[in-house]
């Protein structure tokens, strides 16, 4: 069956910093919240007229009920107008996109790899699905995500940072193979969203251990529903859109 997409404006209900990295901001939409997978995203029209011109995508962080939530980094001109939107705003927003994570795994026990702009669809998978860790690195503990924004995760949350300012010290993927050491590979499935490097290395790491999962490939996106061919990702079966194919793949898909 078709996937029932809507382009609508909302009204922002909230928009505020919550550590020192990620803005938190809410909406409702009964259109837009209707059978969402973690993983699928929004396109965000920002400004009515040409700045920026383009939709900016955004992963889906919670939705309950009626009541939409993203979760984003400032890092350009788009999310920098993003986070002086006030209650009472509008934007234009179109979804649910994208084919988002695998939610039933059977028995596989569920490891999650979060960093950067991959930690919101992963939290929300982490509340929808059953869970054996959630792995989330950052630089350091001004990023963590505040424990009050996990408290619905019903699993531990194992931090990773690079300044050892909270939890282990180093990379996410270091963290990762001490994880991996103390399971059965075979009984573990990982799914993983963040900066590309960190994919890549989760994914290494699952090809040396025979450990099965996906990977969010988050291809700079223009039109976000498959027509500008502008977010190819390499697979085996050859070129593939990000925004309509994926942009979740399974790892042995993605050429790499
Ligand atoms: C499917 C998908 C889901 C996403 N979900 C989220 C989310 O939940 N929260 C969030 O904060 N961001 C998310 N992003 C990234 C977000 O779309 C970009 O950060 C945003 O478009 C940047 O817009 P800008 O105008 O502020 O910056 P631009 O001026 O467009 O770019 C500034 C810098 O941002 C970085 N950037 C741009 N696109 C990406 C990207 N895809 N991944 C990583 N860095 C990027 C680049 O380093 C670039 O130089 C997602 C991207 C995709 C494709
Ligand atoms: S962003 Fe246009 S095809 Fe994917």
């Amino acid at each position: 069956m078709a996937k029932k997409l809507s382009d609508e404006t909302v009204t922002v209900l909230e928009n505020k910093k919550i550590n020192g990295k990620y803005y938190k901001l809410a909406f409702l939409s009964a259109a837009l919240s209707k059978g969402v997978r973690p993983g699928q995203f929004l396109q965000v029209l920002i400004n009515e007229g040409k700045d920026p011109y383009l939709r900016r995508p955004f992963s889906y962080y919670r939705v309950t009920g009626r009541r939409i939530e993203i979760l984003y980094e400032v890092l350009g001109r788009g999310t920098a107008i993003l986070s002086q939107k006030k209650k009472g705003d509008t934007l234009k927003v179109m979804g649910p996109l994208g084919n988002g994570f695998t939610v039933a795994l059977g028995k596989k026990k569920r490891v999650l790899i979060a960093g950067g702009v991959g930690v919101p669809p992963l939290v929300f998978l982490a509340e929808k699905a059953s869970v054996a860790r959630l792995l989330i690195g950052t630089k350091s503990k001004l990023e963590v995500v505040p424990q009050r924004e996990l408290k619905k995760v019903k699993t531990k949350v194992l931090y990773a940072t690079e300044d050892g300012s909270c939890g282990f010290r180093g990379l996410v993927t270091a963290l990762l193979e001490k994880v991996i050491m103390k399971e059965d590979p075979r009984e573990l499935f990982l799914q993983t969203c963040g900066p590309r490097r960190m994919m890549e290395v989760v994914i290494a790491l699952a090809r040396k251990y025979g450990i099965e999962g996906e990977a969010s490939w988050d291809e700079t996106m223009a039109c976000g529903v498959g027509a500008c061919l502008g977010c190819m990702v390499k697979t085996k079966d050859g070129l593939r859109r990000a925004c309509a194919d994926g942009p979740v793949f399974r790892f042995e898909d993605l050429a790499l």
